[in-house]
């Protein structure tokens, strides 16, 4: 396993200046960590308590080199363990600034390993592996009572621009989370719990709570006196772990932790207070819940719901197999909610990893679209156009009047751009180009056109009839989601991605041949005042490769018309009132 991963852990982002001088990213930290008895539990494994304690001092580091002023915890994007590490390992951390927005800023890592980028060493072997990766998003705190505004990051080598470009994605997933769960727990119909009394193996709930204290000493805290958010995240995993002994009654391993979402702060002298429970078990794994909160220094009146956390647990048996566990009996009221939640939680979190951890491109389109998902799909429709546009060593092709046609062969995938300028203000171009129904007026494969659903401001599905391929053929048809995105800071281009999705409001019919688009889509720079910079980039697939490598090739010029068609319908509507005109188009 170790070995197998060596190569990649030992890559190193490497880029060279034209003078031969070699870069480093100024807020990039690194840190490396003996794992001595003392960060160990009694089986000589690493607490994840630890690991997280350093995971936010290395990334409030990273954040406080950008800020140049003290930075807080705002959260910690959800994080997988991959191995558990042992005592005489070392751990290496890296952590660099992705984006600074306005007081809050992402720190995460390098290309191949985004996020607070976690190798372990065995120093005796040599050998190197991939730990875990997390995203944290810290706020920056001045010394009066107003809010710092963060100077912006430039980002230099191609990785630390896609990683600037998606961050502007993890973000808005990151804002939405709680909706999300909140959304699918109010819509779905999770099964009923089963009936307790006939299962043979129930715990009832309440023999998993633990309920626990802690005083916040100076060590716990930054000079500013405020709790470092790793301390607060180290005591809610011992609460957790405990509760989960309490389940299994063996020694649990933490898998995975939902999104620590940092509420409110707490400062020397708080006592806090650390309640825990298992709220869900599955097959081979279950849900631990807990809650942190603050009583201030004044007494045990006031308190401040500071964190909430979810963890995953499994237990490993003697031949490094899955246990099975029973099932828990949740108590009346918060319990059977907590019960249903935890199912929600399981299920994006699934989702999300499905969707998520596969490369931008490779995301199956077989990937239904559903409420809970549309968030990820919208993510993952976004970051897909921004890498793919981010790609270098395009080649162009052909030159045809007012476009240019680039290709770009990599992985065995094609991809294809078209390129063109156009006199129209880039806020009409983008919303003249985002209004899907309209896009038959130029492009003659949107011969039909079917809105499926308008999903929030930013994102449709809808419903495309083409002409075939073939003379013969049949007709094609695509569901896509469109999804398009306004610049967030000045120098940001303004997007609209597309891609296939499944969803049963659209089956695929009979006499259609169904096609499927893994990315594409439009992206808008403005030149000088009134021109806008269009490419619209597409992967090929069997639909759509021939019309593209005929036009490349010179057999036909049907892209090429369909580009100059496009530059027609801009300028004659480059003054028309839009109805999608009042949507906000200054900023995310
Ligand atoms: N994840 C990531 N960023 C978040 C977030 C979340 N769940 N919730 C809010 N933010 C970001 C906002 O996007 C905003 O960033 P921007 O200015 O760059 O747009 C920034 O936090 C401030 O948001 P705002 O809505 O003005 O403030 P808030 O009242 O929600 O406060 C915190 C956010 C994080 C400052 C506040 O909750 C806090 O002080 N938490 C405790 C932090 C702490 O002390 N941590 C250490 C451990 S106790
Ligand atoms: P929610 O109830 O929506 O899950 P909370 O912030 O109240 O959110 O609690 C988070 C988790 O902490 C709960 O899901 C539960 O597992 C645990 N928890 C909350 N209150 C208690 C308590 N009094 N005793 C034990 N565990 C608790």
């Amino acid at each position: 396993m170790a070995g197998s991963e060596q190569s990649e852990a030992q890559e190193e982002l490497l880029f060279i200046f034209e003078n031969g001088d070699k870069y480093t990213n100024p807020t990039e930290v690194k840190m490396s960590q003996f794992i001595l008895p003392c960060h160990a539990n009694h089986r000589g494994e690493l607490s994840v308590g630890q690991l997280l304690k350093w995971m936010d001092t290395i990334a409030c580091l990273s954040a406080e080199r950008h800020a140049n002023c003290p930075c807080v915890t705002a959260s910690m994007d959800d994080i997988d363990f991959e191995y558990t590490l042992r005592v005489g390992q070392v751990v290496n951390i890296k952590a660099k600034v992705n984006r600074a927005f306005t007081t809050s800023l992402e720190v995460g890592t390098y290309f191949r390993f985004v996020g607070i980028n976690i190798i372990c060493e065995d120093p005796l072997s040599g050998k190197q592996w991939k730990v875990c990766n997390a995203f944290a998003t810290f706020v920056a705190k001045g010394e009066g009572p107003g809010k710092v505004q963060l100077k912006s990051i430039v980002p230099r080598t191609p990785e630390e621009k896609i990683e600037y470009s998606i961050a502007v994605e993890r973000r808005r997933m990151r804002l939405l989370h709680l909706e999300t769960i909140k959304d699918l727990v109010s819509s779905s119909t999770i099964q009923k719990e089963p009936d307790f009394e006939e299962s043979q193996h129930v715990v009832p709930a309440e023999k998993t709570r633990v309920e626990t204290v802690e005083l916040v000493l100076p060590p716990h805290a930054n000079h500013q006196r405020n709790t470092f958010g790793g301390q607060i995240m180290a005591w809610m995993e011992s609460a957790a772990t405990i509760s989960a002994s309490r389940f299994c009654k063996e020694h649990p391993v933490l898998k995975t932790i939902e999104m620590f979402h940092f509420r409110g702060p707490s400062q020397v002298g708080d006592r806090i207070t650390l309640k825990a429970i298992v709220n869900n078990a599955f097959k081979k794994s279950f849900e631990v819940g807990v809650c942190a909160e603050a009583y201030h220094q004044e007494g045990w009146e006031r308190k401040t719901h500071i964190n909430s956390a979810f963890m995953t647990f499994v237990v490993l048996d003697k031949d490094g197999q899955l246990s099975t566990f029973p099932c828990v009996k949740p108590e009346p009221g918060d319990g059977e909610r907590r019960y249903r939640e935890a199912s929600a939680r399981k299920k994006i979190r699934l989702d999300r990893k499905y969707i998520i951890s596969c490369k931008q491109t490779e995301v199956p389109l077989s990937v239904p679209w559903d409420p809970s998902n549309q968030v990820y799909l919208s993510y993952n429709n976004i970051s897909a156009l921004k890498t793919l546009a981010a790609k270098q060593n395009w080649v162009l092709s052909c030159t045809r009047k007012k476009a240019k046609l680039f290709t770009l062969e990599e992985d065995q995938l094609l991809f294809f751009k078209a390129e063109m300028t156009v006199s129209v203000n880039i806020k009409q171009v983008f919303l003249l180009l985002s209004d899907m129904s309209r896009r038959h007026e130029w492009d003659t494969h949107y011969q039909k056109f079917k809105l499926i659903q308008k999903v929030d401001e930013d994102d449709v599905i809808y419903h495309v009839i083409s002409p075939s391929v073939n003379k013969a053929g049949n007709f094609q048809d695509f569901v896509l989601l469109a999804s398009r995105r306004v610049p967030c800071a000045d120098g940001d281009p303004y997007l609209i991605a597309l891609r296939s999705v499944s969803l049963p409001a659209a089956p695929p019919t009979e006499g259609l041949d169904r096609g499927e688009i893994p990315c594409a889509g439009f992206k808008l720079c403005q030149k000088g005042e009134a021109c806008t910079n269009i490419a619209y980039y597409i992967q090929a697939t069997p639909q759509v490769l021939p019309y593209l490598t005929r036009d490349i090739t010179g057999l036909s010029s049907d892209v090429c018309k369909i580009v100059e068609a496009c530059n027609e319908f801009l300028e004659q509507n480059k003054d028309t009132v839009h109805p999608l005109g009042s949507v906000t188009l200054g900023g995310t």
